[in-house]
């Protein structure tokens, strides 16, 4: 990536425009988190409601702490996981620059740093935070590849930074009393949680209490089976593992040796290419309930409600 791209994205995020940037997880789409309207124009193209907030995106964890009050478990979750895919729910300091809108008038705001060079050079030279939604329209998949941008999102300014290396969303966590709150699962397993904080009690809602849990989300525009045993005639097959199923229009694996961290760097990318293909339904393959495995699952099982 060139600096000159650096330094246009720049300029159009001063200016309140908006632009798709890359993070380890899912491309984003930015705009100036203390700028209302350029706020508003991401829940425009995104065709977002306003009852669903965005996520903060910061440099380091002194201007989070600026904005927000972080009790004693938000700062263990943050020295663990800062840079990287969990998104703290924090409440918001009075006298914080953040836009109100962000956050549809509440003070509870989901924060990250994102560990992507990119993303970090970008926010390092900004005097304000990015807010940023995944790169794709309401309901539909994020997108781990500039190439699989949905079309009516093209006329946007965008920073090509290769595929993202996780391929999952961020882990949103709230902390409690005893241990913490999944409102989304995501990139950060519950388990790599579990493995530094033996004593946090974890618990996981697997409601709609976090307003991005909607049903139906996360789908592309073809229709999703899953958990198949077998490929029916008009059905594009998504695998994992080894296995005999067999599509006869088009097969993708996630990872043909079973490895979930290989199955998320893939999974958007691989549901963007079969939605292409001239199948009436995606099929997909069991996958691990475990780790990485429950993100994927939580994803498509989302991705494959019928309203
Ligand atoms: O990995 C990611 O998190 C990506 C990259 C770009 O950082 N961003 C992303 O943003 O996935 P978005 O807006 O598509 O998803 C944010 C999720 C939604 O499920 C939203 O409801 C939840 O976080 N969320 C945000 N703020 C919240 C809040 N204050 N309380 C509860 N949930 C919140
Ligand atoms: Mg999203």
């Amino acid at each position: 990536m060139q600096q000159k791209t650096l330094t246009e994205a720049k300029k159009r995020l001063f200016r309140g425009e908006i632009v798709i940037f890359p993070t380890e997880t899912v491309y984003g789409i930015g705009a100036n988190a203390e700028n209302e309207d350029a706020i508003k124009l991401i829940y425009k193209v995104k065709k977002r409601p306003f009852d669903n907030p965005l996520i903060c995106h910061f440099a380091n964890i002194r201007e989070i702490k600026t904005n927000f009050i972080l009790k004693e478990k938000d700062i263990k979750l943050a020295q663990a996981f800062w840079p990287g895919p969990l998104t703290l729910i924090l409440k918001k300091k009075k006298e914080s620059k953040i836009n109100a809108k962000l956050s549809n008038n509440q003070r509870l705001v989901g924060c990250r740093i994102p560990n992507n060079e990119i993303a970090l050079k970008l926010l390092k030279n900004l005097d304000f935070p990015i807010a940023a939604p995944s790169a794709n329209i309401a309901t539909k998949t994020s997108i781990t590849s500039i190439d699989d941008l949905d079309i009516n999102l093209k006329n946007i300014f965008s920073i090509d930074g290769g595929s993202s290396v996780l391929g999952l969303e961020s882990t949103v966590v709230q902390t409690t009393q005893v241990g913490c709150k999944i409102l989304r699962l995501g990139s950060l397993t519950i388990e790599e949680i579990k493995k530094k904080f033996s004593d946090y009690k974890i618990e996981i809602i697997e409601s709609n209490l976090s307003p991005g849990n909607q049903l139906k989300h996360y789908s592309p525009n073809k229709d999703i089976r899953i958990n198949v045993k077998n490929v029916l005639d008009n059905e594009a097959l998504l695998n994992f593992g080894k296995n005999n199923l067999k599509s006869k229009i088009q097969n993708l694996n996630l990872s043909i040796r079973s490895d979930l961290n290989e199955a998320s760097h893939n999974f958007y990318n691989f549901l963007n290419i079969l939605d292409k293909s001239k199948c009436n339904r995606i099929a997909v393959a069991p996958i691990p309930n475990h780790g990485l495995g429950k993100t994927i699952n939580d994803r498509l099982k989302r991705a494959a409600y019928e309203d």
